[in-house]
């Protein structure tokens, strides 16, 4: 149960003391946009974060062994048409593409199903996630914004890296590509594939392309503003993008809880089949605008694991949403 319901549950049945439920006592996923506006400014109508993106679209057809693993209508074998939104980290718009801060980059899939539903991926760059819980995530977010250039040393980002070194390691796995078709994106966040027999498996999303391609720290320093958003479009003029989509799976033991700690590299990966882009759309400004991609908007035969994270990420995305079409 999520921590807001559970505080409603409690004052409704008398458990909690006055007050208890007050303005400020507000879910983990609006108190992370508000720390995602402090940290990078309010910019309207952008993403709290991943706010510069570019607009994209194609189709994925999955392999067999993709629909052994899970009953989803979205492995059936048939060709489903997608949406997709490349973007840099950050909820600065103006962000230069080829800035540390741009890392991660991000990969949005929003896959248009047969039977008229949507399910989505909202994946990244990154191998695992700097925290394993919203209130991490929503204390670095705050130590950043206390953490300005000229602030006195130990800064409160020091002081919270200090305690938690996922996060250097975390952020030290991306590095910036000469294209967005030239990067690996991952799930991060567990899932769970139902087969037709109900036969249960946690799975990563991997999302792997034709050859990775990341440049030195001082060459992407040096590329215009806005290489990336614009070289994905020119180069669909010359022909498609593909990437595999494929599933690490977990093996017994492994923990489905903490994004931060990735699964062994030798657990199979299952290729679940190809994902083709070969189409920009003609406004990506305007097309961006009435998306809204959800961790947790998933379709029969995929469900989510216990990993925290995908609670609070479908509590952000919508309030970022609302606060950005209001
Ligand atoms: C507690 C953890 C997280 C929180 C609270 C969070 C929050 C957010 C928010 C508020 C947005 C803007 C959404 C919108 O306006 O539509 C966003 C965008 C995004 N996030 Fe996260 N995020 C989290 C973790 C992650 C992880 C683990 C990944 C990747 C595995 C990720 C990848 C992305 C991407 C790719 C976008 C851009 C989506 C788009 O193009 O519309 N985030 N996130």
């Amino acid at each position: 149960m999520r921590r807001d319901t559970l505080l409603v549950a409690l004052a409704a049945f008398g458990f909690a003391s006055p007050g208890l439920v007050s303005a400020d006592d507000q879910p983990i996923g609006v108190a992370i946009v508000d720390a995602m506006n402090k940290a990078f400014g309010v910019h309207p109508g952008f993403r709290a974060n991943h706010a510069k993106g570019v607009v994209v679209e194609g189709s994925f057809k999955a392999s067999p062994e993709a629909a052994a693993l899970s009953k989803a209508i979205l492995f059936a074998g048939g060709t489903i048409p997608v949406t997709v939104r490349f973007s840099d980290a950050t909820g600065i718009p103006e962000l230069p593409d080829g800035a540390g801060p741009a890392n991660p980059h991000g990969m949005a899939i929003k896959y248009h199903l047969p039977d008229g539903s949507d399910t989505d991926m909202v994946i990244n760059s990154l191998k695992f996630f700097p925290v394993s819980s919203g209130e991490d995530f929503r204390d670095l977010l705050l130590a950043a914004a206390a953490s300005p250039p000229d602030a006195a040393k130990p800064t409160k980002f020091d002081e919270f890296v200090a305690g938690h070194p996922t996060v250097p390691a975390a952020f030290a796995t991306a590095a910036t590509p000469d294209s967005f078709a030239d990067e690996e994106y991952y799930g991060i966040d567990a899932f769970v594939f139902v087969d037709k027999d109900g036969a249960r498996q946690a799975v990563r999303y991997q999302m792997v392309p034709e050859r990775v391609v990341h440049l030195e720290t001082a060459d992407a320093g040096g590329k215009p503003p806005n290489f990336l958003m614009e070289e994905l479009p020119a180069r669909l003029q010359r022909g498609p993008v593909t990437f595999h989509l494929k599933a690490q799976l977990a093996a017994a033991g492994d923990s489905t809880k903490d994004p931060t700690q990735p699964w062994p590299d030798d657990r199979k990966v299952v290729d679940l089949g190809v994902l083709t882009i070969d189409k920009a759309v003609a406004d990506s400004a305007a097309a961006e605008k009435p998306l809204l991609f959800m961790p947790g908007q998933l379709t029969d035969g995929i469900e989510a694991s216990d990993d925290p994270l995908i609670d609070v990420r479908d509590e952000a995305y919508p309030e970022s949403f609302s606060r950005r079409n209001p």
